[in-house]
Parts: C-alpha cells; structure tokens; sequence
C-alpha cells in the first residue's frame, strides 16, 4: 500500500505484531514514518519467519498481566496503540470451560489491560487507540464460542472506552477484519469452509493482511479527528451479505 498519512514523530505500539494482520499494520505505520513497537509470543524477533527489522520487539504472553504492565511503564511516549494480539481454540476443545477463559483473557482481558498499561502515555495524547475485532463481534462462532463473545466484548469494550475517555483526547476505534489469510485462519482454509467462506464474500476472495492497513492508518489519524467509538468493518462486504 503507498503510504499516504505521515507519522514521523509518533510512536505506535501493536500488541500481535509479530505476525498477519499486526505486522502488515506495523508495516504500514512504519513506511509512513512512524516509531513501531510491536509485541508476540517468541523470545526474540529473530525467531519469526517475516522480516521485522527496525521495529521495536518485546515478548509479551497477553494472559501475563505483570508483563503488560512493564511494556506499559518501558515505553517512552504513545501516540497510538493497536490492540491486535488474538487467537483461538476450536471445535470441542473450545468447549471446555477453561479454553474459553484462556481466549477471553488473550484477546479481551489482554485488550483492556494494555489499555489500561499504556492510559498515563495516551492521555499526553491526543492518543488513538484501535482494536481489532472480528466478523464474530457480529455473527455467533459455534466452532469457538470463547472466540466470539470476546470479540462481541472487544466491540463493547471499544465503544465503553471512547466513552470514558474522550475527555481524556483519546479516540478509541475499532476494525473488524472479514477473512484475512493469516496463520490464524490456515485451519479454513485448508477445510470445506474455505468454499463458503468464499461465497458468502462478495469480493470472492480472501483478505490480505495488507487489506487492514489503510483503515488503521486512517482511524488514528487527524482524518479521523471527530470519529470515536466505531467499528469498522474491512471484510470484502461479508456484512453486508
Ligand atoms: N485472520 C482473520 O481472518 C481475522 C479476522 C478477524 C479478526 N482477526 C484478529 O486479528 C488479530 C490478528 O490475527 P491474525 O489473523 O493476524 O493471526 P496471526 O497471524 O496468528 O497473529 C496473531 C498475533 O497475536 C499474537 N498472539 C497470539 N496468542 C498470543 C498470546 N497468548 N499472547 C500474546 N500474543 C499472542 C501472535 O504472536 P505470535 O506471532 O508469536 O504467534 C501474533 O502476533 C487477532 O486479534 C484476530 O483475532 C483475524
């Protein structure tokens, strides 16, 4: 994507950026001139496939509050932050009790605490905050019930934040991304849902992680000066199918 919105000067931090949809919006902030912070689960940068020179990498398990905290008290300012780390567990095992404890603490409760992290740096501002939701902040997901309702949560959540904190100069927005070829969708694709998935978009594709950079860019821009509290929806119109 040409990068067309200029963040030379401010610093940007994206929990899940070592990956997908994360890392193309680490990306994107990046080729606009920003200072990218990003987080995942493995020890080191080099320990990815993708290439993620010049972005600032810190290991961070998001059910490990103390660690959240600390990325929160290590940052030197912070101008934007995306709430992007996620994943899920499917089918049965999503149905056991504790597997839907886990997936509301890493993609809701881990979305909250950063907030919460990063608020004294936000609020020096004017902060922008970003969550990514999902098509099941809408849609019920029966392969992974724990999934859905935090991704329903991550959608009040944002709303309930731009609330509390517009005073504070802070807009938080959220983007619910379609079906984006990812790691976190290679079990679809590789099934009979990739078929459907297909004809229920009416794009007839699947999203590219590249697909989310543009709407990240913009929301936390002064473009989007007088937009807080929505959810974009970036998904090759499957909501509006
Ligand atoms: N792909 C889609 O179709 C789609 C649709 C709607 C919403 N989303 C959301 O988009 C976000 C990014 O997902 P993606 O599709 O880009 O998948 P991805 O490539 O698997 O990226 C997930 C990111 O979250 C990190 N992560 C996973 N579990 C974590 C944990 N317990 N603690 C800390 N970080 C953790 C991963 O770290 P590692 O790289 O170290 O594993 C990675 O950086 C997620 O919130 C997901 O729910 C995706």
């Amino acid at each position: 994507m040409q990068a067309s919105f200029d963040y030379r000067g401010q610093t940007i931090l994206i929990s899940g950026g070592s990956s997908g949809i994360g890392l193309a919006i680490a990306k994107g902030f990046q080729e606009a001139g920003g200072t990218v912070w990003i987080t995942g689960t493995r020890k080191q940068a080099d320990d990815y496939p993708d290439d993620l020179t010049g972005l600032h990498f810190r290991q961070v398990d998001m059910e490990d509050g103390a660690a959240i905290d600390a990325l929160g008290e290590e940052l030197p300012s912070l101008d934007v932050l995306v709430n992007c780390a996620g994943n899920t567990i499917r089918n049965e095992e999503a149905y056991q009790p504790d597997n839907f404890d886990k997936v509301i603490a890493i993609n809701l409760s881990g979305t909250f605490r950063l907030s919460m992290a990063t608020l004294p740096l936000l609020k020096k501002g004017p902060g922008s905050v970003i969550n990514i939701a999902s098509m099941t902040s809408y849609f019920g997901a029966p392969g992974s019930p724990g999934y859905g309702a935090s991704k329903a949560g991550v959608l009040e959540l944002t709303q309930s934040l731009a609330v509390a904190w517009a005073s504070f100069g802070i807009r938080v927005n959220g983007i619910a991304p379609g079906w984006i070829e990812t790691k976190l969708t290679q079990f679809w694709r590789e099934s009979q849902r990739d078929r459907l998935i297909l004809e229920r978009t009416p794009m007839g594709r699947w999203g590219q992680p590249e697909d989310m950079t543009g709407a990240a860019l913009f929301l936390a821009s002064d473009a989007a000066g007088f937009i807080t509290g929505i959810t974009l929806p970036v998904d090759g119109g499957y909501t509006a199918m």
